[in-house]
C-alpha cells in the first residue's frame, strides 16, 4: 500500500474508494475515451449505463435464447418465458409488492403512464372530475393526462411547488379540501430536474383521506430511494429499466390488484386475451391483460441482474455516504461559482439526491454542456422534457449534472473545476 492511513477517516475514505473502483469494473461503458479524453459520464438521471451482468444476459439470450414468451410450447420459448418471469419476480421483490399480477411490463416509465391515464380515467372517471399533478412533472407525468382528459372531459390541475422546489403538503391538503372533483393525484417521487424526495408517504397519505387515488412517477425515485409500495400504499407506482443499469425499451407498472382487475386493457392485440370472437372478446387474467403484443423480453430478463445490483448497493452503507459526499461537494464547489443557481436546493440536503439543475447567468446551457463535452464530460442541457418547471428558472433551460454510484468524488471535482472554466470561458 502507498499509502498508510492513519486516522480511522482516512480508512473509511479509502475503502469507500476500492468499493466505487469495485462497482465501475461492472460498467464497461465507462472505460473508454470521448473526444481524446476519459469520460466522465454525468447523464445518468436520463440514461445509466448498462451492468455488465445485464449485458452478459442481453447477450446470451439474443444470441441463443430468442424465442417469443407464453406462445409455443419448445424448449427455447419455455426458457425465454422463464427468463422474462423471472424479470417479473425481481421487479415484485425490489419494489416490495404483495403479487405478480400486480406487475406488468411496459416499455418505459412513460408507457406506464400513458396506460395508467388512459385505462383509469375511463374506469373510474366521469366528465366533470379532476387530476392534479404538479408542477416539477416530466411531460411524461403530464401529457398523457391532457391527452386522456381530451377524449373524456376530464380536466387537469396542477399543484405548484415552492421556491426551494418542494411540494408544500398544507398547499396539497387545501387543494383537496376545496375541491372534491380531484380524483386522482400523479406525482413523482423524485424530479428528474430537481433531484428532490419528495415526501411521498405523506402525500399518499394526505390523498387518501380524501378519496384521491394515487399514481407516483418513479423513474428517479427508484434509482436514488428505497421503495416499499406495500408500506407507501400507493396505488400505482412505475420506472424505466434505462435509468437503473438496464436496458433501453423496458419499464415496470405497479397496479394495486383491486384497481387492475376493474381498469379496461390500454392496448389490444397478442397475449392479453381469453378468447376472440367478432361478437365478444374476453381478457387474460392480470398482469397479461395490460401486456398486448410480443414484449421486450430481452430487456425485461434483463431487469433481474440490473435490481439484484442496486438493491445491492442501495443497501450499502458506504456507498449511501458516498452519495451524500457528491451532494456536499457539489453544492460547496457550485456555490463557488459566480452568478450560478442551483435550481431545487431544500433546506435539508439530506433531501437531495445528485441531480444538480444549473442556472448560470451569462451562459446559454447548451453552450456550456458542448464545451463540456469536448473535455469528455457528459452532462445535459435544456429543459429535461420538464418544460412548466424549467421555464419556471429559466427561458433558455438548465444545464444538468446527474450522478451514479460509480462516479466518483474525484470526477464531481474535474466537473467543478471544468465548469468554473467554461463559465469564465462563457461569461
Ligand atoms: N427523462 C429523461 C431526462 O430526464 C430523458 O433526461
Amino acid at each position: 500500500m502507498l499509502f498508510r492511513p492513519k486516522t480511522k477517516v482516512c480508512l473509511v475514505l479509502l475503502q469507500v474508494m476500492d468499493i466505487i473502483e469495485q462497482i465501475r469494473e461492472e460498467f464497461p461503458a465507462l472505460h473508454q475515451q470521448v473526444w481524446g479524453k476519459p469520460l466522465i459520464y454525468l447523464d445518468n438521471a436520463a440514461t445509466a449505463q448498462r451492468h455488465r451482468k445485464v449485458l452478459e444476459l442481453q447477450e446470451l439470450m439474443s444470441s441463443r435464447i430468442n424465442a417469443n414468451i407464453h406462445r409455443a410450447l419448445h424448449k427455447l420459448s419455455a426458457d425465454a418465458t422463464d427468463l422474462y418471469e423471472a424479470g417479473r419476480e425481481a421487479v415484485r421483490n425490489f419494489i416490495g409488492a404483495e403479487s405478480r399480477e400486480e406487475i406488468i411490463f411496459t416499455s418505459g416509465a412513460t408507457s406506464a403512464l400513458n396506460l395508467i391515464a388512459f385505462s383509469l380515467v375511463r374506469s373510474h372517471l366521469t366528465a366533470g372530475d379532476k387530476v392534479l399533478v404538479c408542477e416539477a412533472e416530466h411531460h411524461s407525468n403530464i401529457v398523457p393526462w391532457q391527452l386522456a382528459c381530451e377524449v373524456s372531459g376530464v380536466s387537469l390541475e396542477v399543484l405548484s411547488v415552492e421556491e426551494s422546489g418542494e411540494i408544500s403538503l398544507e398547499r396539497l391538503r387545501e387543494l383537496l379540501e376545496k375541491d372534491d372533483r380531484i380524483r386522482i393525484l400523479s406525482v413523482n417521487h423524485i424530479s428528474n430536474v430537481l433531484g428532490i424526495i419528495n415526501p411521498i408517504a405523506e402525500i399518499v397519505r394526505i390523498a387518501h383521506s380524501r378519496g384521491v387515488l394515487v399514481v407516483i412517477d418513479g423513474a428517479q425515485g427508484v434509482v436514488h430511494d428505497k421503495v416499499s409500495v406495500k408500506d407507501l400504499d400507493c396505488d400505482f407506482y412505475v420506472f424505466s429499466g434505462h435509468k437503473i443499469y438496464a436496458p433501453s425499451g423496458i419499464g415496470a407498472l405497479y397496479g394495486r390488484r383491486s384497481l387492475l382487475e376493474n381498469m379496461p386493457p390500454y392496448m389490444g392485440g397478442g397475449d392479453m386475451v381469453d378468447r376472440v370472437s367478432f361478437g365478444r372478446t374476453t381478457y387474460a387474467p392480470l398482469p397479461l391483460k395490460f401486456e398486448a403484443g410480443t414484449p421486450n423480453f430481452v430487456a425485461a430478463a434483463c431487469l433481474k441482474p440490473a435490481l439484484e445490483f442496486a438493491t445491492a448497493i442501495r443497501e450499502d452503507i458506504q456507498v449511501q455516504e458516498h452519495e451524500k459526499s457528491i451532494v456536499s461537494t457539489m453544492v460547496q464547489g457550485l456555490q463557488q461559482i459566480e452568478g450560478l443557481r442551483i435550481c431545487g436546493l431544500p433546506q435539508e440536503l439530506s433531501l437531495k439526491v445528485p441531480i444538480f439543475s444549473l442556472d448560470i447567468k451569462g451562459v446559454h446551457p447548451a453552450d456550456a454542456a458542448q464545451m463540456l463535452d469536448k473535455m469528455g464530460i457528459a452532462v445535459r442541457s435544456g429543459f429535461m422534457c420538464a418544460e412548466p418547471l424549467v421555464s419556471r428558472y429559466s427561458e433558455s433551460g438548465l444545464l444538468r449534472v446527474s450522478f451514479a454510484p460509480y462516479n466518483t468524488l474525484s470526477e464531481c471535482e474535474i466537473f467543478i473545476n471544468k465548469l468554473k472554466l467554461v463559465t469564465d470561458m462563457l461569461k
